[in-house]
């Protein structure tokens, strides 16, 4: 890939990103309703003395507290607070959101879901170019309660990304829809999904995340994964993302998304694909 083209991904992806969040998540664009004042008294007031604490520990200097404040800043002009926030603190909130489940793990979604993916039944082929590159991957399994029973007609939205770690609707030049399906399952809440195995992907470098990244001595890369999220009538949604065995990243993934129990084991199935399969359990509503 050219440098021009990586160069206007990664500026796009992070405009994109903010603008789907604002639309998606906050419809008029400032969340925060809801939230009473004790609540934010408090969270706010805790998180402003831990930025004291580390300030006093560390004895850090003007010099040092303006580069965060210009820092600070350029994440906004280039639309990388989704960015950021996906891949340094999304993490923690899944987990406290999801502590109590029984059913299958969830990780985090990311800044790169859209909702309203074309809807496809429960054998199919997630939209793609002529040509896709990438290994070809049947993706099957089942979707069951708690209780093992199947959930019919449960709703599974994929993402992902293509051959090269980017996303549709997010890096310029893909179709709409490509790699991207919300699959019904069958009457025994069954799926089969072709598509293909995704690369690794590289959080956009040249960006703010990016600076503070190179600043910092650390590395951009989320193993490759697949998004996921399966809903059902009666049942709390799941979020998540599957992981391929073997994949260097998946001991030191940037966003910290990774749980043993969300890496598949891909088998060539000896007609050109790899094969892997998953269940997924969806807790009782709430
Ligand atoms: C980011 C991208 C992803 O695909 C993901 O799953 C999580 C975070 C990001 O660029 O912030
Ligand atoms: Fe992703």
């Amino acid at each position: 890939m050219s440098e021009t083209t990586l160069k206007a991904t990664a500026a796009a992806s992070g405009a994109s990103a903010t603008e789907r969040f604002l639309t998606d998540k906050t419809g008029t664009g400032t969340p925060a309703g809801g939230v009473d004042a004790e609540r934010v008294n408090t969270l706010a007031t805790e998180v402003i003395t831990a930025v004291h604490d580390v300030i006093r520990r560390h004895q850090v200097t003007y010099e040092e507290y303006n580069v965060l404040k210009s820092w600070l800043i350029s994440v906004g002009q280039d639309g990388e607070w989704p960015l950021f926030l996906d891949v340094w603190v999304e993490h923690a909130v899944e987990e406290v959101a999801t502590a109590v489940r029984k059913g299958s793990k969830g990780t985090i979604e990311g800044p790169y879901y859209v909702p309203g993916a074309p809807t496809l039944p429960s054998v199919c082929t997630l939209p793609m170019r002529d040509g896709e590159s990438g290994t070809p991957l049947l993706f099957r399994g089942q979707v069951t309660g708690v209780t093992g029973e199947p959930l019919a007609g449960a709703l599974l939205e994929m993402w992902q990304a293509d051959d090269e770690g980017l996303y549709a609707q997010f890096a310029p030049g893909i179709p709409e829809w490509n790699l991207r399906g919300s699959v019904a399952t069958d009457d025994e809440g069954r799926f089969a999904v072709t598509t293909i195995q995704p690369a690794p992907y590289q959080i956009p470098t040249d960006g703010s995340c990016g600076r503070l990244i190179a600043a910092a001595g650390w590395h951009a890369w989320r193993p490759a994964h697949l998004h996921l999220k399966v809903s059902a009538p009666g049942h709390e949604p799941l979020t998540t993302q599957l992981y391929f065995t073997g994949d260097t990243h998946i001991a030191d993934d940037v966003a910290s998304a990774v749980k043993p129990e969300l890496v598949l084991d891909p088998r060539p199935n000896g007609r050109g694909a790899n094969e892997a399969t998953y269940d997924f359990v969806l807790d009782p509503t709430a």
